[in-house]
Formats: C-alpha cells, structure tokens, sequence
C-alpha cells in the first residue's frame, strides 16, 4: 500500500490539511495531525482500518500548533559575540540523556582541538551545574553587566540554572524564559569560544519554537534512545526544527545497548538500532551509538563527566568519534 493510498484512507477520517506528516518506521506508520483535535472514536476506527491493510502498529499524534507561527521568515537572530558555531543538542522527549549527551560532546569537541562553550537552556531541568561540579554556585560579572562562565576542563559554561531558583516552581514561560536566554547568551563573556554547544529544553512547545528561531543554530543533533516511544517524539522534534529553517546535523542513539560488567554480554535493552533506522528514514546522518553504562551515570552525576575523567575509555572515544563526525559537518 503506498502513501497516496494512506492519506486517501486517512481523509475519510480527519481532514487532509490537519494532516502534518506520515512517516513509517520499520513495523510502524507515525500520523502526525495538527492544529485539530483528537475524536478517540474516529481514531480508533482509522488505526484498524489501516492496521488491517499495513498490517503496522499504528500511531497517531495530534499537536496543536495554532497559537505558534512557525515561520522561517527573517527573525532577527540574537547576536553572540565571538562563537562562531553553534550547536543545539535536542531530544522529543525528557530523560533520555541529552545534557549527559551535550557536556560530553562539547568536551569532545574540545579534545578534537575546538574552542568549546556550553549553554544549559534547559529550563525545565537544568543541570550541567551537577554535571560540571558547580552547582548552587553563584555566577560573578567581572563589570556588572557581562557573566562570566564557569570554567572545567577546559570549556567555559553557563546554565539558566543560575538565574532561576530550583525550588520555585516554573512558571515562567515563553517570553519570559526566552528573554532570560537570550540575556545568558548575549551578555556571557565567551573569552575566545568559537564553538557553543547548547542543552535546549526537550520538547517541541512555544520555547523551543522560539529558540529555532532565534538562535542562528549551525545545526541541531537530536539525541533518542533507540525505544519507540522516544523515537517517535525525535520524528517530531526534527519535523519542528525542519519546519523552522534550521538544519539537522543528525541522531545519536543514546543508551543504545548495555553490556553486562559480569558476562560481558551485549543487552539491547531499549530496543534494536531504532535511531539508527530512523536516521535512515528521514534521510537524516546517524551520528552514532552510546551505551548505557553505569561509568556515564556516575561521572555525570558527580560533576566529572566521562569524556573529562576518563578520556581513552572506549566511551569516550565514541563521544570523539562522534565529535569529528560533526565537525566534518560544520567544518
Ligand atoms: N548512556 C548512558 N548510560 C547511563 N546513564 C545515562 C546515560 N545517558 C544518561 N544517563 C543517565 O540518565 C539520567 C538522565 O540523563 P540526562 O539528565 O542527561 O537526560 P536529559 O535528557 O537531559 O533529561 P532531562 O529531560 O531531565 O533534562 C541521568 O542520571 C544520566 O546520568
Ligand atoms: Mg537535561
């Protein structure tokens, strides 16, 4: 069955232009709706229609875009003195290891010869402060209007953390935070940084929309575990980002296998090579695969990242090998 056939079938059920994206992934067909809302009868109904002629897992997605204009138009971009790339570090969803991903690889950026920064712009859960060793550490300025980065191992930090108290609930939002962002990035004293790595929040809402277009990315690398569920919000975080005019320099399969530290066996515990695939079929460059591997959790939880503590362990090669990888991306 071929996709004109597909979105005829899905037109009997919701409108064709509420109809965004239709992707298929291996044994499963993604449907993306936007701006209409989900009639669970209907929906129902459509996923055993097509179930019964694909013979696919059918998921359906409906987002509402309505309030955000999406628009690839010139969005004055914000000005960040000195760096010269930048470098978003993205996932769909929540928990998937994208700030371990992100301070790993702007370290392995700088042990490929970069002149590396990172920017937490996580707003819902920054923590490069834990991941680097300064957490609850106040930042100082120098004049009173510039930052200054927290330095560790060789690359220059700063994290939305420091302005907004972990306690307090987090009600800020859109503009707010977005203001908050850009005064991080603009007013940092970058030294002589020339590459900015940064942790965007996860998700694809109002803030990361802004950001896309705010930020003039080189290009976002999305990180996924290799489980359907994640992948299926990396396929709409990458949509999101297309959608803005900013390039995807590609997918890093995070968690992607465990080896046992007793047998030595290898345990796909979140699936099989599922990023990679994805990659795939989107046309998109799979960057590479990271273990989940109990050294990563325990380096980044105690402030001294893998790549900085350990950098000849076969991990932090990976992270090295991914690094030259994009740097022959963004030259
Ligand atoms: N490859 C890995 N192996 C083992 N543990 C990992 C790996 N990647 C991340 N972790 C651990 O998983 C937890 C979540 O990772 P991390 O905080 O990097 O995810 P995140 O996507 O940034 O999450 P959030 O959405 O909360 O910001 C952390 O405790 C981290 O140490
Ligand atoms: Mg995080």
């Amino acid at each position: 069955m071929n996709e004109a056939e597909i979105k005829e079938i899905i037109a009997h059920y919701y409108p064709a232009e509420n109809m965004f994206s239709l992707k298929q992934l291996g044994n499963r067909l993604i449907i993306e709706f936007r701006d209409i809302a989900e009639n669970t009868e209907k929906s129902e109904r459509l996923k055993n229609e097509l179930f019964k002629l694909t013979n696919k897992k059918i998921n359906l997605i409906f987002s509402s875009e309505k309030t955000v204009n999406i628009s690839t138009q010139a969005i004055e971009k914000w000005q960040i003195s000195g760096i010269k790339q930048i470098i978003g570090v993205a996932s769909g969803k929540g928990g998937v290891g994208k700030s371990t991903t992100a301070v790993n690889l702007a370290l392995a950026l700088f042990n490929a010869g970069k002149k590396v920064a990172l920017l937490d712009a996580d707003i819902y859960g920054p923590s490069i402060p834990t991941m680097l060793g300064y957490e609850g550490m106040p930042m100082s300025s120098a004049d009173g209007v510039h930052f200054e980065p927290f330095k560790s191992y060789g690359i220059s930090s700063v994290s939305i953390g420091s302005l907004i108290d972990r306690d307090t609930p987090l009600i800020w939002r859109g503009v707010k935070a977005a203001g908050a962002l850009e005064q991080l990035a603009c007013q940092t004293n970058w030294g002589d940084a020339e590459v900015l790595v940064i942790d965007m929040p996860p998700g694809t809402g109002d803030i990361q929309i802004t950001l896309s277009q705010r930020i003039d990315f080189t290009g976002i690398v999305i990180v996924s575990t290799p489980q359907d569920i994640a992948l299926i919000d990396a396929v709409k975080g990458i949509n999101m980002f297309e959608k803005t005019g900013t390039k995807i320099l590609g997918i890093i399969e995070n968690m992607s296998y465990f080896i046992c530290p007793h047998c030595g066996e290898k345990a796909e515990i979140f699936g099989h090579n599922g990023a990679k695939e994805t990659a795939e079929k989107m046309g998109k460059t799979f960057l590479g695969a990271i273990p989940l591997d109990l050294e990563i959790r325990q380096t980044g939880d105690n402030g001294t990242p893998i790549v900085a503590e350990n950098p000849d362990s076969p991990i932090s090669q990976a992270y090295l090998a991914i690094a030259e990888k994009i740097i022959r991306k963004i030259g």
